[in-house]
C-alpha cells in the first residue's frame, strides 16, 4: 500500500515504510487554505497548512511511501487521528519520477469542512502564517521545511515558494 504525502509527510514521515518515492498527482494543487487550530495553530488564532484544490492541467509534487502491509492500517489510523480537524482519505494515482504509476492514499480537505480557510492574497497568508503557532510548533517552520524540501527534490511550486518569499522580511521582526 502507498500514502502519497504533499504537507509534512514529505519532510516529516513519522513512520516506517518499505520503500520512498518522488512522484506527482495530475489534476490538483497545492494551497494553504486548510486552518489548523490543532498542529501549527490554535483554535484562537489557526495557522495555514496545505490541502488539495482541483486544478485540472496542473501536477502536485510530493512524496509516496510503500507501508508494509501489516503495519498499514496501524499507519493511517494514527494519521487519521492526527489529522482529524478536516482532513478525509481518497486514492489517487502517483506517478513516480523513476517510472511506474501507483495507487496511493492521499489525505484532503474540502471546503466543507469546519476548518476551511480558503483562499487569501499570499501576503496576508504568510503574515498568518508567521503569526501562528500550536502544539506542533511554529507555522512558519512548516511552511519553510515544505519550501526546502521541494527545492531539494528540484521541482517547483509556485505557490509555496511565493508563501516562502513573502515570509522571509517578515523573519526579521
Ligand atoms: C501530507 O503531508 O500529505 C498530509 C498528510 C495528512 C493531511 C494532509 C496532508
Amino acid at each position: 500500500m502507498w500514502l502519497f504525502g504533499y504537507g509534512s509527510l514529505v519532510w516529516r514521515p513519522n513512520f516506517n515504510f518499505e520503500d520512498r518515492a518522488e512522484g506527482f498527482i495530475r489534476g490538483y494543487a497545492r494551497r494553504f487554505w486548510q486552518g489548523s487550530p490543532d498542529h501549527r495553530g490554535v483554535p484562537e488564532a489557526p495557522g495555514r497548512v496545505v490541502t488539495l484544490i482541483s486544478d485540472p492541467p496542473g501536477e502536485c509534487w510530493g512524496v509516496a511511501y510503500r507501508l508494509e502491509s501489516r503495519e498499514a492500517d496501524r499507519i493511517l489510523a494514527a494519521v487519521d487521528h492526527r489529522e482529524r480537524a478536516g482532513y478525509v482519505r481518497t486514492q489517487l494515482p502517483v506517478h513516480l519520477r523513476r517510472g511506474e504509476t501507483e495507487t496511493a492514499v492521499v489525505y484532503f480537505a474540502d471546503d466543507q469542512n469546519p476548518n476551511w480557510l480558503g483562499p487569501a492574497p499570499v501576503n496576508q497568508i504568510a503574515e498568518q502564517v508567521h503569526r501562528a503557532r500550536g502544539p506542533s510548533g511554529s507555522n512558519t517552520e512548516y511552511v519553510l521545511r515544505l519550501a526546502e524540501t521541494l527545492h531539494a527534490m528540484g521541482v517547483t511550486d509556485e505557490h509555496v515558494f511565493a508563501v516562502e518569499a513573502a515570509l522571509n522580511p517578515l523573519q526579521a521582526d
